[in-house]
């Protein structure tokens, strides 16, 4: 059974296997949300970009960086032709990363709620001229000791990856984004969507 410690940043197989069972038809909404932020020929960070699914959903012509920290997934971004700046940010945000257009962070800041999250979010708004969060939100949090919470810790449970109680719920992720200046949205789904630097109802592509 210790093969399966990590193996959820380890291996894209499983990550990907776990998303199609967990999400079906929908695993690719997260990122056509995150897309709709994006303009023709943007310079985009996407912030634990995984294995860069988010590409496929961005125009041709935008630039596209990843930022990941596990090893394997570096790996094949790097196969894929992506330019990939690998870094562990429970350390926070490295000044080394050149500005973009635009920060996107899908499904990812909960892992830094302990640690970097809120110096995270302000170091976003100083890297890109905008920012996008999507964020997978629970109506409640996971009592502690959880044993989804648990297998999720230890399927995640890398060298890179610190362990939380749950993820945000809505109102804690609304809340954190008001703290710190961003405009927060609900989707008709799971997520919720903090953005910053955008024009209320004018900045969306599509
Ligand atoms: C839940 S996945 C999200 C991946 C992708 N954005 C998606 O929506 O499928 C979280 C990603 O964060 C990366 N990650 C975890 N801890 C990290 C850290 N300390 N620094 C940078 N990336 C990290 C993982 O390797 C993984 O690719």
């Amino acid at each position: 059974m210790n093969f399966l410690k990590g193996i959820h940043y380890r291996s894209r197989i499983f990550y990907d296997a776990l998303d199609l069972l967990k999400l079906g038809r929908k695993r690719f909404f997260r990122f056509q949300i995150a897309a709709q932020h994006i303009k023709p020929g943007e310079s985009v960070i996407d912030v634990c970009a995984g294995c860069g699914a988010l590409k496929d959903f961005i125009l041709r012509d935008c630039a596209y960086t990843a930022v990941e920290a596990s090893p394997e997934f570096s790996l094949t971004l790097k196969q894929k032709g992506i330019e990939c700046i690998s870094c562990d940010l429970h350390r926070g945000w490295p000044e080394s990363i050149p500005t973009a257009d635009v920060i996107v962070m899908v499904i990812s800041l909960c892992q830094f709620r302990d640690t970097s999250a809120e110096r995270l979010l302000e170091s976003f708004k100083k890297a890109a001229k905008r920012v996008v969060i999507v964020e997978e939100v629970l109506k409640k949090p996971r009592l502690k000791g959880s044993w989804f919470q648990k297998l999720i810790n230890y399927l995640c449970a890398t060298d890179f990856y610190v362990p939380v109680d749950s993820w945000y719920t809505g109102s804690e992720f609304e809340k954190l984004m008001q703290n710190h200046g961003y405009q927060c949205e609900k989707t008709s789904g799971r997520y919720r969507v903090g953005s910053y630097g955008f024009n209320p109802g004018q900045d969306k592509v599509s």
